[in-house]
């Protein structure tokens, strides 16, 4: 199969699971809410963002593409969109920093009216270029929020951003059943590591890390948590965790991911003590969690063993395998989200950026988070796609409720 059927496949595919998407689709279409909008996004370029990217062309916008990783861009997908849309694509898989950094330049020199984002980066660069054409941004990830959060103290935000990654829906597909499915998915796909038996390290138990300890546990392994944070310390001690400090946890662990959107978390004194052949990867959204550059002078050998593994051989003889050169690893080494999560992810940062085009003046140069009516709807709208019903307070209910509340 040639590269643009393949994506249009994948697309098809991905459609059928996307149903909130499509009643968007509809009615964006239909009313052209971003007619003559340009749009500059920056996203994993993947099977969701390219039909994503589609429904913003179909509502009217020009849309200008870049990649949010240097390895989560999927060929046939940029193949497809340069062949087959009007949308502007940058980005390959293996792009540089300066690569990526020059592309984001681009979309900022091109003077979009909307944003959207993950990990703040074009964000960031618009803010300090002052560019002025911009009405408002999306961000979606927990990374891309405090970043946006330190430019709004200490500069003030020179336009509004709504962040998506708190809302109740996005936290539960996203970061809880999304990243904790398809970590693990880029686990296996990158080793074929039998997961059973095996001691896995967990770092960082918040909204992702959580689950990923959970669902991992279920497939047989025995997990230790590390944190710095004692009540999520606490809260994964009582979902029956072992809690140990990394130093500790680095003579244990067969399988390490981490999950801090903090630098450096398996360093140097860690890997010292890890047994041999162990696996490492990171979750979080940049690839400085696992410090690759001690790894790399630790080293007197280092070999790409596997498509995404790099087989690192130690001083004292023991290998340690680093999957995606510690990057994201669902996105490098799988196909990040599956189609249902990116389905509430991308619902949230539409309908979040549909806002600024029937803004009243209202919204100031600031950080807001996703209205609760907007997530509402977004809940509803999957429950009516899964055939799911549920029931509605009763006038004696609400009467009731009300009252309460008044007590
Ligand atoms: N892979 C994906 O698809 C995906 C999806 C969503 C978010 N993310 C990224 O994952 C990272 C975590 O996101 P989150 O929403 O779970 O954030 P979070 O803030 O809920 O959780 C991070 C946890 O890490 C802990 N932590 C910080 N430094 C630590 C250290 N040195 N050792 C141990 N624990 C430490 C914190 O106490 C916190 O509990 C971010 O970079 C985010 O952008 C990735």
């Amino acid at each position: 199969m040639d590269m643009i059927k393949q994506a249009q496949e994948k697309i098809r595919w991905a459609r059928k699971y996307m149903s909130v998407m499509k009643e968007i689709e509809e009615r964006f279409s239909a009313e052209k809410i971003f007619q003559d909008k340009k749009i500059g996004l920056c996203l994993h370029i993947t099977t969701e963002t390219a039909f994503l990217a589609r429904i913003l062309e179909k509502s009217g916008a020009k849309v200008y593409l870049t990649a949010a990783n240097p390895l989560s861009t999927q060929a046939d997908i940029v193949s497809y969109l340069e062949n087959e849309t009007r949308i502007k694509v940058l980005g390959f898989r293996g792009m540089t920093e300066q690569d990526h950094f020059e592309n984001l330049q681009k979309i900022i020199d091109w003077e979009p009216d909307l944003i959207m984002d993950d990990g703040a980066e074009l964000i960031s660069l618009a803010h300090d270029m002052n560019n002025t054409t911009i009405i408002g941004a999306t961000e979606e990830t927990a990374t891309g929020y405090y970043k946006v959060l330190k430019i709004d103290d200490e500069s003030n935000l020179r336009f509004p951003v709504i962040a998506t990654n708190f809302s109740f829906c996005h936290d539960l597909f996203d970061n809880k059943h999304g990243t904790s499915q398809s970590v693990i998915d880029g686990i296996i796909r990158a080793t074929n590591a039998l997961i059973s038996g095996k001691s896995v390290v967990v770092a960082g138990y918040g909204q992702c890390g959580s689950i990923f300890a959970d669902k991992i546990r279920g497939m047989g392994a025995n997990v230790i948590v590390c944190e710095v944070n004692p009540q999520k310390a606490l809260e994964a001690a009582l979902a029956g965790f072992r809690i140990l400090p990394m130093k500790q946890a680095a003579a244990e662990g067969d399988i390490f991911c981490t999950f801090t959107g903090n630098i450096n978390v398996i360093k140097k004194e860690h890997i010292d003590v890890m047994k041999d052949n162990v696996i490492l990867c990171n979750a979080g959204h940049y690839d400085i969690e696992i410090d690759k550059r001690a790894l790399a002078q630790m080293a007197v050998g280092m070999e790409k063993t596997r498509e995404n593994i790099t087989e690192y051989v130690l001083e004292n003889g023991k290998t340690i395998n680093l999957i995606a050169e510690g990057r994201i690893v669902n996105m490098a080494a799988a196909e990040g989200h599956p189609a249902a999560v990116m389905d509430i992810t991308f619902a949230l940062q539409l309908l979040s950026l549909e806002l600024f085009t029937i803004d009243d003046g209202t919204m100031q140069t600031s950080i807001y988070e996703v209205p609760e009516y907007i997530d509402e709807n977004i809940a509803n709208l999957k429950l009516e796609a899964l055939g799911i019903q549920i029931d509605e307070l009763d006038h004696e209910q609400l009467i009731y409720l009300e009252n309460a509340i008044v007590d």
